[in-house]
C-alpha cells in the first residue's frame, strides 16, 4: 500500500527539477493530472518542465516551464495542454540517446510520463540509458493497464459512448432498426463492457468474449432472432470493440444483412470518445495520481506506475503494467451474459 508522504511532513527539494510529458492517445483528465503534478511539486519546491508533443519533445528539446499560473485553469479541459504524439522515432536507440542527452543538459532530476502501454514501454527503454528516476501515470481511455482499476480518461470516454448510444437508440427505436456501434478500446473490452451495460445494449462483442468468429456470428444471429421474436418492433443495439477479429462494424453489418436479410446500420463512434470535458471521477483520479507520482519520486521510487486498486494507491513496475494482462470485471461480465441469456430463455418459454 502507498504511504501518502505528500500529505505528511514537508520535505524541501530546492534546486530539484522534474520533467513531465503526455504521450500517446490523449485522455480527458490529463490536464487535471498536470495541474496536480505542478501543485505537488510546488509543495516540495521542485520546479517542473513540460516537454511538448510526447517523446518528440524530448527528441527535439521542446519544453515549457510549467508554473502554477500556466496550468491552474486547466482542470476542466479535455486534450492535453502539453500536446501529445505517437513517436515512431523513439523505437530507435539513437533518438532515445538524444532524448537522454537533452534531459541531462537541462539537469532534470526525474521524469513523469502520463500515457498508456506504448508510452510506458518507451519510458522503460529510456530508463535503461538515462540513470534518473522515472514514474508513469496511467492516462488512456482504454483502461487496459495492469496495476490500476481505472486509467485517467476511461470514465469520461464511457460517458461519451453512453450519451452517443442513447441518441442512437432514439433513431433506432423510431425506425425499428438494428445498429452496430463500434467503440474504441484498442484490443480490450473495458469501454464496450461498461458502456453496453449502461445503455442496455442487446448484445456486445469484445475480445475477451473468447468466442470463435463463427460462434460469435451464430450467437449474434440467435440473439437478434430471439429478441425480434419477443419484441418484433423493437430496436436492437450491439456494441462492438474496434479491431475485433470478426471485423469492423461495417463488415459485421454487411455479414448480418447477407445472412439474415435484415438491414443493419453501422456507426463508428471514433475520436469523439477521446475528447470532451473530463468527468468528476477522472478529475479526482488524475489529481490523486498526479500528486502521488511526485510523492513517489520524492520518496525514491523508480520505474513504477502509480495506480489505484480498490481505493488504495499502489505502485506497479512499469514492465508489469504492459506485460501482465488486466482482466475485465468478472462479475460485470457474468451479469451481462446472464442478461443476454435471459432474452433467449424468455423467448423459449
Ligand atoms: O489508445 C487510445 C486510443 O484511442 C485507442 O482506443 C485507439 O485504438 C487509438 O487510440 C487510436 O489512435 P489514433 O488516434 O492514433 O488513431
Amino acid at each position: 500500500m502507498f504511504n501518502y508522504a505528500f500529505l505528511g511532513t514537508l520535505r524541501r527539494c530546492i534546486d530539484k527539477k522534474i520533467a513531465v510529458l503526455t504521450s500517446g492517445g490523449d485522455a480527458p483528465g490529463m490536464n487535471a493530472c498536470l495541474r496536480s503534478i505542478v501543485l505537488a511539486a510546488n509543495h516540495y519546491s521542485i520546479s517542473v518542465l513540460g516537454f511538448e508533443h510526447g517523446y518528440n519533445g524530448l527528441i527535439n528539446n521542446e519544453f515549457i516551464e510549467l508554473s502554477y499560473a500556466a496550468i491552474n485553469q486547466g482542470i476542466h479541459l479535455g486534450g492535453t495542454l502539453l500536446k501529445s504524439a505517437r513517436c515512431e522515432k523513439f523505437h530507435l536507440p539513437s533518438y532515445v540517446e538524444l532524448a537522454a542527452n537533452h534531459l541531462n543538459a537541462l539537469d532534470i532530476d526525474a521524469l513523469i510520463v502520463i500515457g498508456g502501454d506504448g508510452s510506458f514501454r518507451g519510458l522503460q527503454v529510456l530508463s535503461q540509458i538515462w540513470n534518473k528516476p522515472v514514474i508513469g501515470v496511467p492516462g488512456t481511455i482504454d483502461n487496459d493497464l495492469f496495476g490500476t482499476d481505472y486509467t485517467i480518461g476511461f470514465h469520461t470516454a464511457v460517458e461519451t459512448v453512453v450519451g452517443a448510444i442513447d441518441k442512437i437508440r432514439d433513431t433506432a427505436d423510431a425506425l425499428e432498426r438494428i445498429f452496430l456501434v463500434d467503440v474504441m478500446g484498442q484490443h480490450s473490452g473495458f469501454i464496450a463492457l461498461q458502456a453496453s451495460i449502461a445503455c442496455g445494449a442487446e448484445f456486445a462483442m469484445y475480445p475477451e468474449s473468447k468466442l470463435s468468429e463463427h460462434q460469435e456470428i451464430e450467437e449474434i444471429i440467435a440473439h437478434i432472432e430471439a429478441a425480434r421474436k419477443l419484441h418484433e418492433k423493437n430496436s436492437f443495439i450491439m456494441v462492438l470493440t474496434e479491431n475485433h477479429p470478426i471485423g469492423n462494424a461495417q463488415q459485421v453489418a454487411d455479414m448480418l444483412t447477407k445472412q439474415i436479410g435484415i438491414e443493419c446500420r453501422p456507426c463508428i463512434l471514433g475520436h469523439i470518445q477521446r475528447g470532451g470535458t473530463p468527468c468528476a471521477q477522472d478529475r479526482v483520479l488524475a489529481t490523486k495520481l498526479g500528486a502521488c507520482a511526485v510523492d513517489s519520486l520524492v520518496s525514491g521510487k523508480n520505474k513504477m506506475m502509480v495506480g489505484e486498486v480498490k481505493n488504495e494507491i499502489v505502485l506497479t513496475s512499469l514492465t508489469d503494467t504492459y506485460e501482465k494482462k488486466k482482466q475485465l470485471d468478472i462479475a460485470l461480465f457474468a451479469i451481462q451474459h446472464q442478461l443476454f441469456d435471459l432474452v433467449n430463455e424468455l423467448n423459449s418459454d
